[in-house]
């Protein structure tokens, strides 16, 4: 049996995941603000620090695996953006540096990281606001959210997504991490039925939009499957899953771009492993 650490773990999709855990048998450090065997707020890096330094003792410097599902949903205003970006991706990304030896002391550690359908599905996301919080500059980040007016909280919870999602990719295909053992990937859900999703259902502009969404299954999600995704994306099962990002999230995100992806890739020049393929081909 395994030590896991999930943050996010008193309340939906990270508590599920933390249940089933622990209901399997292996040992669950649970962080969040409100309970929790370590309870520090995300969205400061001091909190972040005393998480980091508080799983490390409980896991006694070894991790199998890591669950990111603290956030928060869209956030109006300035500083509202501030604190979607402080939680929702410098509180996932400075966590997993810090766990990153415990991770890799373990040989086959696996994380996933909780992103959402936001990231594919709204309009206009500013690239400037991703590539600032990718470059470790919150202010920036902040300040081309503040300028989309009332869209700013949807563009930012997306910005944090899409950055923390890219920060994924980016560094899961890297020595330091698959060639560490460690599997880095995303689980992106749709609209579940948590406790963040009902409060933007409690109020009647909010619920408008998420009513209105396009979901081709009907209907929103249920955390305690999306939970069940993470487990099996933590379990020896899905030793080969590397850098991706899985869409659970009833077909809205094939709904907007079909044809975006996966696509043909156009280059300019082959890459070496294609000429490869190229002579082959010649015989
Ligand atoms: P939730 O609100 O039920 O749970 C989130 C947990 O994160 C809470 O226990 C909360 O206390 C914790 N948290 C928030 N701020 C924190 C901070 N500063 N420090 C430490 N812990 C903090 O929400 P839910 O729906 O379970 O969300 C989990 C993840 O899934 C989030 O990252 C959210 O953005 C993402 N997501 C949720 C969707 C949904 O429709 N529910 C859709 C797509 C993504």
């Amino acid at each position: 049996m395994g030590v896991y650490v999930v943050t996010g773990s008193a309340s939906g999709m990270g508590r599920q995941a933390a249940d089933k855990l622990r209901a399997v048998g292996h040992t669950v450090i649970g962080v969040d603000v409100k309970e929790g065997d370590v309870v520090a707020d995300l969205s400061g890096v001091a909190g972040r620090r005393q998480a980091a330094d508080a799983v490390l003792a409980a896991a006694e410097g070894r991790l199998d695996g890591a669950v990111l599902a603290a956030g928060i949903g869209p956030t109006p205003g300035a500083e509202g953006a501030r604190r979607i970006f402080e939680i929702n991706y410098g509180g996932v990304v400075d966590l997993l540096q810090a766990f990153r030896p415990a991770l890799a002391a373990s040989g086959n550690a696996k994380v996933v990281v909780i992103g959402s359908n936001s990231t594919t599905t709204t309009p206009s996301v500013p690239r400037r606001a991703v590539r600032a919080l990718l470059d470790g500059d919150v202010d920036k980040a902040v300040r081309t959210v503040r300028l989309r007016g009332p869209l700013s909280a949807a563009l930012g919870y997306a910005a944090s997504k899409i950055a923390v999602s890219q920060w994924v990719r980016r560094n899961a295909v890297t020595a330091q991490w698959a060639g560490e053992g460690i599997r880095l990937n995303v689980l992106a859900p749709g609209a579940i039925m948590t406790p963040l999703l009902e409060q933007q259902l409690a109020s009647p502009r909010e619920s408008k939009a998420v009513n209105a969404f396009p979901v081709p299954i009907g209907g929103f999600g249920d955390p305690g499957q999306l939970a069940d995704w993470m487990l099996f994306m933590l379990s020896d099962s899905a030793d080969f899953l590397c850098g991706s990002v899985i869409f659970v999230d009833g077909g809205s995100d094939a709904y907007f771009r079909a044809k975006d992806w996966p696509a043909a890739v156009p280059v300019r020049r082959l890459p070496p492993y294609l000429w490869r393929f190229a002579r082959f081909g010649r015989g």
